[in-house]
């Protein structure tokens, strides 16, 4: 039987992740599809809860359903539980429906292939936002022991509600701290949609910053932001977004098809140009 997976939100036709996985199917001779479902806010309690029925062998989830299909889930690893929120979902062999959030998976996996060894040393870091994306990141940050995390946000209150969830390794500080905090960092990450084409820019003075900081950010459209400009313009090394979008559509794809994929630099180009975007 030909295995179905499929791309599940409201809305689902701006994903990527139908050419990603696609381009895997094809690499690796599956017999696999890989679709879009979209699943209306007011029925997407029942399609989670009774995802069997609608003939998929799993799938992906994104906004505004990732909350709403972890609670549907009989069983979640631990990344769903930290996160509150699912973006992949399995069947295991009982039948019962499992979930888990890849997207801290992502972001290590895309730094780990980019700039190898960036954890080495873990020092303090710097977390610009305080949305799912910044669970995400300081998540996968304290699993690699930076601390502290500190979080900073336009809205300092998320970013003092994330810092309780997460415990004392991270912190939350208002916004006028920037400058002290981008001194003492070793990595520093935008999870805002800020410097994404479209939406304002980062303001941001990265003077204070140690040379040997890592600069990353999870906007991909520009590749390269703003803020990855400035930094790797004064010496630092930046790892653009875009490996976070491809490593965190890895753990899925294995459950699903059984092979574990890898990212390649052929695959970022075909995002790349599906994305009309230059390197
Ligand atoms: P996601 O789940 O993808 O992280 P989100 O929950 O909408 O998306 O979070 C977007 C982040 O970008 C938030 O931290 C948001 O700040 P607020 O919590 O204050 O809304 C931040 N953001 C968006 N526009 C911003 C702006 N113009 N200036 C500063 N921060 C901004």
């Amino acid at each position: 039987m030909t295995v179905r997976a499929a791309i599940t939100g409201w809305p689902v036709e701006h994903s990527r992740s139908p050419l990603v996985h696609g381009f895997w199917l094809e690499k690796y001779g599956i017999d696999g599809e890989y679709g879009r479902v979209a699943v209306p806010p007011e029925s997407a309690e029942a399609f989670y809860r009774d995802l069997a029925k609608s003939g998929l062998t799993g799938c992906n989830v994104t906004v505004p359903h990732k909350e709403t299909a972890a609670t549907a889930c009989d069983w979640l690893d631990d990344t769903a539980k930290a996160m509150g929120a699912a973006n992949t979902l399995w069947f295991d062999e009982a039948g019962k429906l499992c979930g888990a959030n890849t997207d801290g998976l992502g972001f290590l996996g895309n730094l780990d292939q980019m700039a190898p060894g960036w954890d080495s040393i873990p020092g303090a870091a710097v977390v610009l936002g305080a949305g799912g994306a910044a669970r995400a990141v300081i998540w996968a940050l304290l699993k690699r022991g930076f601390t502290p995390v500190y979080i900073v946000n336009r809205t300092h209150e998320k970013a003092r509600q994330l810092a309780k969830d997460f415990g004392s390794d991270s912190i939350a500080r208002p916004w006028e701290n920037l400058g002290d905090l981008v001194g003492k960092a070793s990595l520093l990450v935008n999870t805002t949609s800020l410097g994404m084409q479209g939406h304002g820019d980062l303001d941001i003075d990265l003077n204070p910053l140690p040379k040997s900081a890592l600069v990353t950010d999870i906007v991909y459209v520009p590749i390269q932001t703003g803020l990855l400009r400035q930094a790797s313009a004064r010496g630092n090394l930046t790892v653009d977004g875009l490996g976070m979008l491809l490593h965190q559509a890895v753990p899925g794809f294995e459950k699903w098809f059984g092979v574990r994929p890898e990212v390649t630099p052929e695959l970022r180009s075909l995002v790349l140009r599906d994305l009309g975007v230059e390197e």
